[in-house]
């Protein structure tokens, strides 16, 4: 099969289209010809030598597909060959043929186009299971989205109205419109203001009661100020950061705080087979009546995967950077 490659870590230019061993089904997984795969910053942190695969996953890049089933694993019998499926990988996405686990596809919502269901599976699963599983986010309640027009902040931002709750986004000020529209009570330029006031102004001292958070260092004092009695934070990533030099702990005390840091990659496939279910209990309906969107920023034909790569590296992009396989 065709797949993208690397010549050497580093650029993006390092990568090309070249000839990879297609993989073979086990007799619980399904051969799905991909249709569509997205971008994930972990791709460009792979691009670049700095975030090796975990053990026994692929070494192509791509976290994520949507495509069509073309070959059943011989103990395969909630599948046939033809069927619509997206889902999660632990890589192997940037290719023309990937496997998945039987119980680990999901159907692609109806209505919904090839790009439009590989938009889905990463950012929603990550933002389902940091506010729902983690932070257990309640109807009524407050909650800061740091990064609110990203790929993940974008689907959680629409998981937060459907519970109704009520979001606050820090995001760069060209991309307010797109978090306003998705259900964000207000939007705050990180750049030009400062979010702690901002949000202690906004919720009368009170704080919110979650916080998801991508920035991690330099954001994690402010954090915990802005954090309501028995807030919970969520961190997702190391954006800005992974050295906190100096903080006070009696906060954490005195408003009772959690903070939990999660990953996705990583976890058992019982795991994300479970959160995978969940999410679309939860979500597929919402999909299909368009409810819930898949924001897409950008398709690119596959063979533009440098230029593609670029554009999420200089933080232009809204929502997700999809590549159609051809
Ligand atoms: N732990 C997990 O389970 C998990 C799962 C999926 C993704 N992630 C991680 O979550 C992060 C977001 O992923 P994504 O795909 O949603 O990203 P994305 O769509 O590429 O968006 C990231 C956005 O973050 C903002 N940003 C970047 N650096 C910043 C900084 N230093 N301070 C403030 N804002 C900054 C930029 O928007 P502005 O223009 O608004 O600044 C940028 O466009 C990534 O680091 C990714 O690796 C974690």
């Amino acid at each position: 099969m065709k797949a993208i490659l690397l010549k050497e870590f580093g650029l993006p230019e390092n990568m090309y289209i070249g000839d990879w061993e297609t993989p073979q089904p086990t007799d619980q997984e399904l051969l799905v010809k991909v249709k569509a795969t997205a971008l994930n910053r972990a791709d460009t942190m792979q691009r670049q030598g700095n975030y090796p695969p975990p053990p026994g996953a692929s070494t192509i890049m791509g976290l994520e597909f949507a495509g069509e089933v073309v070959a059943l694993g011989k103990r395969v019998s909630n599948w046939q060959v033809g069927a619509k499926v997206c889902g999660l990988l632990s890589g192997g996405g940037y290719a023309e043929y990937v496997t998945i686990h039987k119980d680990l596809a999901m159907p692609i919502p109806k209505g919904l186009s090839f790009e439009e269901a590989a938009a889905i599976p990463e950012v929603f699963l990550t933002a389902y299971q940091a506010l729902i599983w983690i932070a257990k986010l309640k109807e009524g309640e407050n909650i800061l989205i740091h990064a609110g027009a990203s790929g993940v902040g974008t689907a959680a931002l629409q998981i937060a109205k459907a519970v109704g709750a009520n979001s606050y986004v820090t995001a760069s000020k060209g991309k307010h419109e797109t978090c306003l529209r998705l259900g964000a009570t207000q939007a705050i330029d990180y750049k030009t203001e400062d979010f702690e006031a901002a949000i202690l102004e906004a919720t009368n001292k009170k704080g919110v009661d979650v916080v998801i958070d991508f920035i991690a260092a330099p954001y994690f004092q402010k954090n915990i100020q802005v954090l309501g009695l028995d807030g919970r934070m969520v961190l997702l990533a190391l954006m800005g950061g992974m050295k906190v030099a100096q903080f006070n702990l009696l906060p954490f005390f005195i408003k009772r705080i959690q903070v939990t840091a999660s990953t996705l990659r990583s976890r058992s496939l019982d795991y994300k087979i479970r959160l995978s279910q969940d999410l679309q209990q939860f979500a597929w309906s919402k999909f299909e009546s368009k409810t819930f969107q898949p924001v897409i920023d950008r398709v690119y034909d596959w063979s533009q995967v440098a230029e593609a790569h670029t554009r999420m590296e200089n933080n232009e992009n809204i929502g997700k950077i999809i590549l159609k396989i051809t």
